[in-house]
């Protein structure tokens, strides 16, 4: 992408956080113009984002930055095979944002790393795909979805569901009234990754590994490889367990059909019952309710095994008074009150699992046209939120109650108190 679309990004930019009341977006970049984009994370997800964006035409690979020099030396040469360059190589991501040729960056770091780096993504004057969820508390979700406005930023939040056909043709059918009134909607997600890996002693950090870089702004928790790579999302400093890892994926379904992304009032209950000796803080066993003002939703996991609920491991069932769509990525179905036959009978349909793929499509074709893509930051934000709303109810044993500010906790100290994350060994929380 040439270097006037940058400036005028950074215009667009300054220009919709000041006074004079412009659209966030006013650059253009015709399909012909070379876009790069950099990737922050290189070992799993953020490298099949990255691959994924560079199958859209014209668009090739502008850096590669990992703290772990095995897993970044693993990704450049995975990159060299396949498209024959060699991308500039980084082990601090602010060395990554300093080049004025990058136009996007993905984030594929644990989720304790997605505020900072976007946020300063989008005020270096890059684009933004950042994997769900948006982060891991409530506050750097508020503070994300500030500076992300400020600056005029596309970003696009790996929700990838949203760009997956037979999830847009359930949400049209909920829609539709069909299924009568929804009074119910249950979201389950029964995975064996949930209970983690077994304690270990912790060991010195290994010669590849910049460990004070992977921790960034999270409290120095010691070196143990069984919480590092993956294994990270079952410690609270890095990641919120199962309801935050995968639970956002099916919430934003649940938010994005219902239109109603604010609850009144939250509960947990859930803990360490059955993997006590495994490396986890977060509960192997968990049931969160969300009173959505007209419909009851509720999360529950038993992690360690694939226990299924409606025939399925994981999944969403909107249920109404005519009857229950249950989705998952594999197909929906609608089962009828009682078994019955009615013309709401509707086969399981297999869906493709491409809903990647199109939503890195999305993701780039929304930096050519100057737009959000289909999961803007707001929509991440609200699912982030909704979990991190049953994380903060089991962690502080309260029921939430949201005030005029849903984001606000305030008047629960108690709650209040995980809401917000300290940030420690230099970084400061964004001010946005
Ligand atoms: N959308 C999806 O379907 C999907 C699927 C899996 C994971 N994810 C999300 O993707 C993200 C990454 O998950 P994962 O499974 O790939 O994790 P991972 O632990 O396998 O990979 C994370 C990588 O980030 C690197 N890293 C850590 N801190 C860094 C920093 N400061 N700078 C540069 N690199 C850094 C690590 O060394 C590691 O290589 C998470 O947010 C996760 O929730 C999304």
């Amino acid at each position: 992408m040439n270097q006037s679309r940058r400036t005028f990004l950074k215009q667009g930019g300054l220009l919709a956080g000041g006074l004079i009341a412009a659209p966030a977006l006013l650059a253009r970049s015709a399909p012909s113009d070379t876009i790069r984009v950099g990737l922050i994370g290189c070992r799993n997800m953020g490298f099949g984002d990255l691959s994924n964006c560079l199958q859209q035409e014209n668009v090739i690979c502008g850096g590669l930055c990992d703290v772990d020099e095995e897993v970044l030396m693993r990704r450049a040469k995975d990159i060299e095979e396949t498209y024959g360059i060699k991308p500039p190589l980084y082990r601090d991501f602010r060395k990554m944002l300093e080049d004025p040729e990058l136009d996007a960056v993905v984030i594929g770091t644990p989720d304790h790393w997605h505020c900072l780096i976007t946020i300063m993504a989008c005020e270096a004057g890059k684009a933004v795909y950042v994997e769900k969820p948006l982060a891991n508390s409530i506050a750097e979700c508020q503070a994300m979805v500030s500076a992300v406005r400020h600056h005029g930023s596309i970003v696009q939040v790996g929700q990838q569901q949203r760009s997956g056909q037979h999830w847009q043709d359930v949400a049209a059918y909920v829609q539709s009234g069909k299924l009568g009134q929804i009074r119910r909607v249950m979201v389950w997600g029964n995975f064996a990754y949930g209970k983690g890996n077994p304690r270990i002693p912790n060991e010195a950090v290994p010669k590849n590994l910049d460990y004070n870089l992977w921790l960034g702004p999270s409290a120095h928790i010691p070196y143990n490889p069984n919480r590092l790579h993956g294994a990270w999302r079952h410690t609270w400093a890095f990641g919120g367990g199962l309801l935050s890892d995968w639970g956002v994926h099916l919430l934003d379904i649940v938010l994005w059909t219902m239109k109603s992304p604010v609850p009144k009032r939250v509960s947990a209950f859930g803990g360490i019952y059955q993997y006590p000796n495994n490396l986890i803080e977060t509960p192997d066993t968990l049931d969160v309710t969300w009173d959505m003002g007209t419909y009851n939703l509720t999360w529950s996991h038993v992690a360690g095994n694939e226990l299924k609920q409606f025939g399925r491991t994981y999944g969403i069932a909107f249920m109404g008074a005519d009857g229950v769509l249950v989705v998952n990525r594999q197909g929906w179905e609608v089962q009828a009150p009682n078994g019955a036959e009615s013309d709401l009978l509707k086969p399981f349909e297999v869906g493709k699992d491409s809903n990647h793929l199109a939503h890195a499509a999305d993701f780039i074709q929304a930096m050519r046209e100057n737009r959000d893509p289909i999961c803007n930051i707001e929509a991440g934000r609200d699912a982030a939120v909704l979990a991190q709303y049953g994380i903060v109810a089991l962690r502080s044993g309260q029921t939430l109650t949201m005030g005029d500010d849903p984001y606000d906790l305030s008047h629960q100290p108690d709650a209040q108190a995980f809401a917000k994350p300290t940030y420690h060994s230099g970084w400061t929380f964004p001010h946005w």
